[in-house]
Formats: structure tokens, sequence, C-alpha cells
């Protein structure tokens, strides 16, 4: 599949045209930004990392009753995707009380949410991406009240299965965050599903396995990330723990 004209380049993916219709190219790049691109580097190979694991994942919930982007693999850091027009929602699914729900609430790091909490922001830098309620979604326009609530369902589904799968690897799944976009044919699952978009912890150790390293600089991201990436491949193989 050819790449044609770059339609957008966001902090870490270019999303390109391809010489099919309604099929988008989505590159991951090796930037890494954090604090709203305040702190940014580039790590080799990181977008390989999270290209992988988001395929992964896109193929489990497509495999799991879920309608994702996902077409397939151009090359390692190349997917792709059907066209959505997205939804300018950041959905996040928490399972255990950490970053930004802990400075905005009176809940302490690592206390379990259960059931899980769904928040969403509206997705735009310039305003920080400030939080939004139903009623706000729906005054907008971005979703129906019965999208609302597929949506809504679609999250607690998909967070059901991740979480399932990350637990049999020794991780705990805190939250993540997802985005939605539409065609004629309804609603997908879009964007990633990547190491840079989960909260996860180590349940042995209580280490951090993604971008909060980078964020606080609590070690080696890439090695990081390569366990993640390590263990979900080891889990692919028929588990070897
Ligand atoms: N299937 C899709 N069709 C159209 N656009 C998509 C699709 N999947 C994801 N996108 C959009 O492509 C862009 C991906 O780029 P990226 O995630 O790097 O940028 P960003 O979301 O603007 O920035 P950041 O995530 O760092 O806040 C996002 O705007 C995302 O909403
Ligand atoms: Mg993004």
């Amino acid at each position: 599949m050819k790449k044609g004209e770059l339609l957008y380049q966001g902090k870490a993916k270019s999303v390109y045209r391809s010489d099919t219709p309604g099929v988008l190219i989505v590159v991951f790049r090796d930037d890494i930004t954090a604090f709203n691109g305040e702190k940014k580097d580039v790590l080799e190979g990181k977008g390989v990392y999270n290209a992988r694991v988001s395929a992964f994942f896109f193929n489990y919930l497509e495999k799991n009753g879920i309608q994702t982007h996902y077409l397939g693999m151009e090359d390692d850091r190349t997917m792709a995707v059907r066209e959505l027009k997205m939804i300018p929602l950041e959905v996040i699914a928490r399972n255990i009380a950490a970053g930004s729900i802990v400075k905005k609430f009176p809940f302490t790091e690592g206390q379990p949410l259960s059931p899980p909490v769904i928040v969403t922001d509206y997705k735009n830098d310039a305003a920080g991406d400030p939080s939004i309620n139903d009623d706000l979604i729906i005054a907008l326009g971005f979703l129906t009240p019965d999208e609302l609530a597929f949506v809504r369902e679609q999250t607690l589904r998909i967070n059901l299965l991740l979480s399932e799968f990350f637990a049999e690897l020794g991780i705990d799944l805190v939250d993540f965050k997802i985005e939605f976009g539409r065609t004629d044919n309804g609603i997908y699952l879009g964007d990633e599903i990547s190491m840079d978009s989960m909260r996860l912890w180590d349940q042995e150790t209580g280490e951090s396995l993604d971008k909060d390293v980078y964020r606080f600089g609590k070690g080696d991201v890439m090695s990081a990330y390569a366990r993640v990436v390590e263990r979900i491949t080891d889990e692919m193989r028929g588990g070897n723990a």
C-alpha cells in the first residue's frame, strides 16, 4: 500500500492517506512526550514497540467482538487502519487510582477502584484536554445518548478483556486511554493501545512498565517497554512464565 499525503502529524504518530479510499496509514514514530508536550525526547525503537503492542491488542479485541480500525501492518512501525471521523474524546478507564485522579480527588495512589471508573476528557491540547461530562458530550453533538451508552459499554468490555490478559502476565492494568471514531457502519475503536496510553504496574515489584517511567524519570523507559513486549510475546507463544 502506498503512503500518500500527510494528513496529521501528532506528538507520537503520523497519519497518511493511502492509495485505497477509506484506508489510512499510521506511522508510530520514536518521539515520546509528556505533560502536554513540555517534555520530549526521541527513543530509538519506541515506535516499533508501541505499534507491535497496539496491533496485538487490536487483533485480540477484534477476536472478542470489538470493532477496531485495525486492518494490518505494513512494516514494523506502520499500520493500515480504517479511516475514522474521530470523536474528540479521550475515554479513560481506571481500575486503580493513579496520576491525575489522585491530584484532583481524595483518592490515594494505588487505591483499587471497583467498579472501575470511566472518565472522559475533551481532546483539545490548547484547552489542556479538560474533563467533560455526558451532558456536555451530547450538547456538543459529539455522541448521541445511545452512542454514549455504547461507548461506555465498549470501554468496560475492553477494560475487562485487557485487565484479564495483563493479569495473566503478572501485570496490573491500572488505567488506559482510548479514542473512538465513526464510519457509516458505526463506531470503531481507533488510535492506539500501547505503553504510551496505558498505566501498567508489575504485580510483584510494583514497578511501572509504561510512560510514567519517562514522565517521572523512574528508570530506563525502553527496557520497561521491552519487558511488556517480551511478556506479551511469551504469552502469544503459549506462555512460558
Ligand atoms: N482510524 C483513524 N482515522 C483517523 N484519525 C485517527 C485514527 N486513529 C487515530 N486517529 C487520530 O490520529 C492522530 C494520531 O496522532 P497522535 O496520537 O500522535 O496525536 P495527538 O493525539 O494529536 O497527540 P497526543 O496523542 O500526543 O495528544 C490523533 O489525532 C488521533 O485522534
Ligand atoms: Mg494521541
